[in-house]
């Protein structure tokens, strides 16, 4: 790199960012073979084993929750959990674990909410999550629908819907209606796009950021999760005083 790139390229930190206050990741996909998440319980206790060395002493997985693609409910997810938990018994692991869903907002989602059977964590948290090629046309009527039933309403990851990206104000609009953000740190290390980088940190500057997730899969991800630990963004994150995972 020329001496004038490595004088723009923004400084890195010296020593990795500590999680362990946040105590509580709240978004990953670690119940095994259900979605695209970790295919085996090796590979999720191998992750849980990993995340418990990053001080994190109480995992939250959130398998997908799709019409089409991963027709998951309620009943599979439990299912999943208990063997997870036996598992990490038997491993003897020191780290609470608890499933919950992340819900893509589809054509299968307003009947759950309608019906009022969406899973919670926490304070009466539901993690969701939008399409990527278009905001769903309901969302307005959703969120109210949602928050009129008692739900609190994470939006998963708001910096990777690119339709947003030029519309800053869509976000903000969002955070007004008391929508709860939840980022993906590893989105910090720029392996999504670099203007998802950049719409994270604008994030995290205007304070909207209140839940970090790892949005753990797979092995690839705990390294770029290692990677965004040397993001000054997520010092500076940690520092706000704003996140709301140890609560959880
Ligand atoms: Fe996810």
């Amino acid at each position: 790199m020329s001496l004038f790139g490595n004088w723009f390229k923004k400084k890195k930190l010296e020593k990795p960012v500590d999680l362990s206050p946040l105590v509580t990741d709240m978004h990953s996909h670690l119940i095994p073979g259900i979605d695209d998440g970790a295919p085996d319980m090796h590979t999720v206790l191998t992750l849980l084993e990993q995340m418990a060395g990053l001080g994190f002493r109480k995992i939250i997985t959130t398998p997908h929750i799709m019409a089409d693609l991963y027709k998951n409910n309620e009943e599979i997810i439990r299912k999943g959990e208990a063997e997870v938990k036996k598992a990490i018994k038997e491993a003897g692991l020191n780290i609470a674990f608890e499933a919950v869903a992340e819900y893509l907002v589809d054509e299968g989602f307003a009947p759950m909410v309608k019906e009022k059977r969406l899973m919670t964590f926490g304070d009466n948290y539901v993690l969701i999550e939008l399409p990527y090629y278009s905001p769903p046309q309901n969302l307005s009527e959703l969120l109210f629908e949602m928050q009129v039933a008692g739900y609190k309403v994470i939006l998963a990851h708001p910096e990777r819907y690119v339709y947003w990206h030029g519309m800053f104000s869509k976000l903000e609009e969002l955070k007004d209606r008391e929508v709860f953000f939840q980022l993906n740190t590893i989105s910090l290390s720029g392996y999504y796009s670099l203007p998802t980088k950049k719409i994270s940190e604008k994030l995290i500057d205007a304070g909207m950021i209140d839940f970090l997730g790892s949005d753990m899969h797979s092995f690839q991800y705990f390294k770029l999760l290692e990677k965004a630990l040397y993001e000054p963004a997520l010092e500076k994150l940690l520092n706000s005083g704003k996140l709301k995972n140890s609560g959880l």
